[in-house]
């Protein structure tokens, strides 16, 4: 399965769910490889500091910052059982090449109270990649989100009932993942039984049910 983190809205959490799914499901035996599809190369960087750092490599991360990306995925996934993709900002043509590639886009999102928490454009470019395929698939995820505060509860309110889907797991907003960032880690390497990391695991068995 090809799943893409897209978002047009910067800092939302794609960069960072991108890598956990990744290392979720590499962690559980799968073959898995991330395409950057970012030209700032967060992922890159991020796999970079691992092997500074001497950590095992998880998976491959492969920079892929092309509108020709959708033409060399498909080679991609057929050696590994997940290819995760970790979409740009704003750039459209690489957005649309994304979503010609997957067969499942993750939309994180924030609590917010504004209508800020997905870009319009991105909800629009999903819908125009449907018109050639209308299998794929598309859900939001709250990212940040602390599930006891009004915003959030009021997000998940608006959310619901709205296509694309909101999935059930939720990331909260936890120091965890800011740390392992900075030092080429996930959540997971700092400690497995953190509520960051249970979160983690319970995002990437939803997204393996709906991929099956
Ligand atoms: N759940 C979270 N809790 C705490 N910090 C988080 C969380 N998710 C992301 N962050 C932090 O927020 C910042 C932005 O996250 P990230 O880089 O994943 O977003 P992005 O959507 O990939 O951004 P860009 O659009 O620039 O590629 C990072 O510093 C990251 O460590
Ligand atoms: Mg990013």
């Amino acid at each position: 399965m090809i799943v893409a983190l897209l978002n047009q809205k910067g800092g939302v959490g794609k960069t960072t769910l991108a890598l956990h799914l990744a290392g979720q499901w590499a962690r559980q035996g799968q073959r898995v490889t991330l395409i950057d599809a970012d030209p700032q190369g967060s992922a890159l960087d991020w796999s970079e500091q691992r092997a500074r750092e001497g950590l095992p490599r998880l998976f491959s991360v492969i920079g892929l910052a092309r509108d020709t990306l959708h033409r060399e995925a498909p080679e991609l996934a057929r050696a590994a059982d997940h290819v995760v993709i970790d979409g740009p900002p704003r750039v459209a043509g690489l957005m649309r090449s994304a979503l010609l590639a997957a067969d499942l886009v993750l939309i994180p999102a924030q609590p917010s109270p504004f209508d800020g928490w997905a870009s319009g454009e991105t909800l629009k470019l999903i819908d125009e990649a449907r018109i050639f395929r209308p299998q794929l698939g598309a859900r939001f995820v709250l990212n940040r989100c602390d599930a006891r505060t009004i915003i959030a509860r009021e997000t998940a309110e608006m959310l619901a009932g709205h296509e694309p889907q909101l999935l059930a797991a939720t990331i909260g907003q936890r120091v965890a993942f800011a740390d392992a960032a900075r030092t080429g880690r996930l959540v997971s390497d700092l400690d497995s039984n953190s509520p960051a990391a249970r979160e983690i695991a319970a995002l990437a068995a939803e997204v393996g049910r709906i991929a099956r």
